[in-house]
């Protein structure tokens, strides 16, 4: 029975970390909707909107003010939420608790109606976060949506209406909601000049325009993120140069490219292409532009994906923001390992200009010869950055002083021991919440290779997401069951977790050669790369492998180091010697040999020699591939056979390094298991480690 667990134990670990996508669509933690003034819920799509009364204590306000609209609204889908508002006669603070620090949406729903003496269409009011200005001198006359994300770093975000003078503030719904932290990363490029943008991570955010080429709206509920998308007809400069296309079905979530939490299938699944009619000597450009605020910087992000070329190297074309190139003779296809029809998205960030209020995205063909004149675009956001005072709107400087009470330095030195218990606690409680969801769905236990590799851009300006999944529509394939996590940690009992806690003085202690979980590289070179990552997660599924500590002062000295430890029985064949004694005899000696080799290029010398973390996942899923074969004869009848569905993807997936040309980060910025950043993690371990 007890090996049982173990052995499950390990099966589970090894899924675990290599699956590093999200499997089931994102599931926030911090989820506020509120219909405001509404003494009853309101349920749009799938979500729900809480009556007021029900949340009236994250309000404070001078007077409890409800509206109702004496007519029935019927404008839009989310008229339900359009019947009632809340005046905010007087300065008035929503105080919201977060759980999860990171960037969040803030949405407010507007729709204006008059209500007693109040005239919400006269209603002039400026509404701020603790550190940010997201609307001033606001008024409305027609229902609108106003969307911003912020990064809250502190434990509760403060969201304050001031009015005007002589006028008030109203609200009809609101929502504050967790974003999955790789959807804005810190970096973008800029093309004027060219560089890099650095500091996504402290800017606020309002969506000004998001749109899906060549397609219908999409509601929010048909968006992982519950993002609207409109149609991009109504920015077209000349609509007779372009079409629309569509094949959603073709749309393929690949390793370094986008997943369906950037944008969903049906915004990569149709474009808008140059209407070129296959003549080769089309020479045109297919533009859109866009009202904007002059004196602030936008992000501007692409989405491609080829769904117009029936093969590969059909497709080469440019892509310009205002007059500036922003990408050449792109081929989207080749930037994700030769996957056609991959998703792929790009940030830029426009430079600051005080006089410009239009800004145009255009694409067009390229001068490659031989190639038939066309170019796609299949979706486009453009975000609206805060300025120098931290504002969004106007040059109003901050309103409240609340500002500047940030909550700092929070984060304290954590044992290393406690670091991993709390990512693998973290990853399986992220299961558990994801398998709620899909309880009563089917599920496959179909395993494919899900890598997950470097943000480097072959191309000026491209930028990747850290995420991995393989192909749309498939997105429940990769759970794991739930009941197996559950039962193989014992209802995820914290006592279960592997990664017993280790001693600071017993860590310092013990320094002979390497350092736990640290790359040794950091010692010669005082400088932690992407590589170090990848040494420490080797020393991570050893730690798996063989339940013990990292490092043991207790155990004779040639044992104390683990890593040093698992090395000399791995470079002897034998690491069955020291595997945790609950898996001996279970594990399948190939499963092992896999586990042992993966382990152990992890913990090379030198960075270079050491795999990228998307090869290491692939490894570990075969790993489990190798564990979970049937063998002629074997009683374990209800495992499939998967090697045979398996190898046809090796092929695709055995070259997942992206070798950079353009700037590469010092800084590794990839690796999310499921939103836990294993680079977070292992600089906490770092510094952790380094006292
Ligand atoms: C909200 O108010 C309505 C009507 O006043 C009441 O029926 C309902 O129970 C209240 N809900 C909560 C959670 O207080
Ligand atoms: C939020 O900001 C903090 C501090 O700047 C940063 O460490 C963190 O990575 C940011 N998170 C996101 C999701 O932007
Ligand atoms: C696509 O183009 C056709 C013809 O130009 C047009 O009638 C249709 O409305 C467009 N569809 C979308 C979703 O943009
Ligand atoms: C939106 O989702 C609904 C069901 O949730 C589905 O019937 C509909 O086809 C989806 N629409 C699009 C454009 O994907
Ligand atoms: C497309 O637009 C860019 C930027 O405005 C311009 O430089 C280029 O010449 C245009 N190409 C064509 C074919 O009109
Ligand atoms: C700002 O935009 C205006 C209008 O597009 C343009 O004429 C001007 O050159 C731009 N200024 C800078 C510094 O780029
Ligand atoms: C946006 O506001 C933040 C303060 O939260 C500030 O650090 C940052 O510099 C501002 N961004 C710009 C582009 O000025
Ligand atoms: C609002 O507008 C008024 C009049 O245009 C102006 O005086 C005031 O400075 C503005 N306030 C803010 C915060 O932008």
């Amino acid at each position: 029975m007890m090996s049982d667990r173990g052995l499950k134990i390990f099966t589970c670990a090894l899924s675990i970390l290599s699956l590093a996508s999200l499997c089931c669509g994102f599931n926030p933690v911090d989820n506020y909707l509120i219909d405001c003034g509404s003494s009853s819920d309101t349920t749009v799509g799938d979500r729900v909107f809480l009556a007021d009364n029900s949340t009236s204590n994250s309000l404070s306000t001078p007077k409890n003010i409800f509206a109702r609209a004496s007519t029935s609204v019927t404008s839009s889908d989310y008229s339900l939420l359009y019947q009632t508002a809340r005046i905010l006669d007087g300065t008035s603070k929503y105080t919201f608790s977060i759980q999860q620090p990171g960037r969040h949406w803030i949405r407010f729903y507007f729709y204006p109606f008059v209500y007693d003496s109040y005239n919400m269409n006269r209603a002039i009011f400026h509404v701020s976060t603790q550190d940010h200005v997201l609307l001033s001198n606001f008024s409305v006359n027609s229902n609108v949506v106003k969307e911003f994300s912020v990064n809250v770093t502190s434990t509760s975000l403060e969201i304050i209406f001031t009015p005007s003078s002589n006028s008030f503030a109203f609200l009809n719904a609101l929502e504050v909601v967790s974003i999955p932290d790789a959807l804005i990363t810190d970096d973008a490029s800029t093309f004027d000049p060219l560089g890099t943008f650095q500091g996504l991570f402290s800017q606020a955010l309002e969506t000004v325009f998001r749109v899906n080429m060549g397609g219908p709206t999409i509601l929010p509920e048909n968006d992982t993120l519950g993002r609207t998308w409109v149609p991009d007809q109504d920015f077209l400069i000349n609509e007779n140069f372009a079409t629309n296309i569509s094949k959603i079905s073709a749309v393929k979530y690949v390793e370094g490219g986008a997943t369906p939490d950037i944008a969903p299938n049906a915004v990569y699944g149709t474009a808008t292409v140059m209407k070129s009619g296959d003549d080769p000597r089309s020479n045109f450009n297919v533009t859109w532009q866009f009202n904007v605020d002059p004196g602030f910087q936008y992000l501007v992000r692409f989405h491609f994906c080829d769904i117009l070329s029936k093969a590969l190297n059909e497709l080469y074309f440019e892509v310009y923001i205002d007059s500036s190139i922003v990408a050449k003779d792109l081929d989207p296809s080749i930037l994700l390992q030769n996957i056609l029809a991959g998703a792929l998205y790009m940030d830029f960030v426009t430079p600051l200009n005080d006089s410009k209020n239009k800004l145009r995205v255009s694409i067009g063909p390229s001068s490659i010869p031989n190639v038939l004149p066309n170019a796609i675009l299949n979706g486009l956001e453009i975000m609206k950055m805060n300025n120098s005072l931290g504002s969004l709107s106007g040059s109003a400087p901050l309103l409240s002083d609340s500002r500047s009470k940030k909550n700092v330095g929070m984060i304290v030195g954590l044992t290393a021991g406690a670091v991993i218990a709390v990512v693998v606690a973290a990853i399986m409680f992220m299961f558990c919440r994801k398998r709620k969801k899909l309880a009563h769905q089917g599920h496959s236990k179909t395993w494919i290779p899900l890598p997950v590799s470097g943000g480097n851009s072959p191309t000026v300006g491209s930028k990747y997401s850290n995420g991995t999944t393989v192909s749309v529509n498939s997105n429940l394939g990769y759970c794991i069951p739930f009941v197996a996590v559950q039962e193989a940690t014992n209802n995820f009992d914290e006592a279960w977790v592997i990664g017993p806690e280790i001693d600071q003085t017993h860590v310092s202690t013990a320094v002979k050669g390497s350092f736990g979980y640290l790359d040794p590289e950091y010692f010669r070179r005082q400088q932690l790369t992407e590589k170090s990552d990848v040494y420490s997660f080797g020393v991570v599924l050893f730690e798996v492998l063989c339940a013990r500590p990292v490092i043991d002062p207790t155990l004779p000295r040639e044992m104390v180091n683990l890593a040093e430890w698992a090395m000399k029985w791995q470079k002897k064949g034998q690491l069955e010697q020291i595997i945790d004694p609950t898996l001996g005899g279970k594990i399948r000696p190939d499963s092992l040999r896999k586990f042992g080799e993966t382990a152990e290029k992890c913990l090379a010398d030198f960075g270079v020699d050491r795999p990228s973390m998307g090869d290491v996942l692939w490894n570990l899923e075969y790993a489990l591939q190798l564990q979970e074969v049937v063998v002629p004869g074997d009683p374990e009848e209800n495992s499939t056979n998967m090697i045979g569905e398996l190898s046809p993807k090796i092929n695709n997936f055995s070259h997942v390094d992206n070798s950079g040309l353009a700037a590469q980060s010092e800084t590794s910025s990839v690796d999310d298991l499921s939103g836990v950043s294993m680079s977070k993690v292992f600089s906490q371990l770092v510094k952790s480690e380094g006292r």
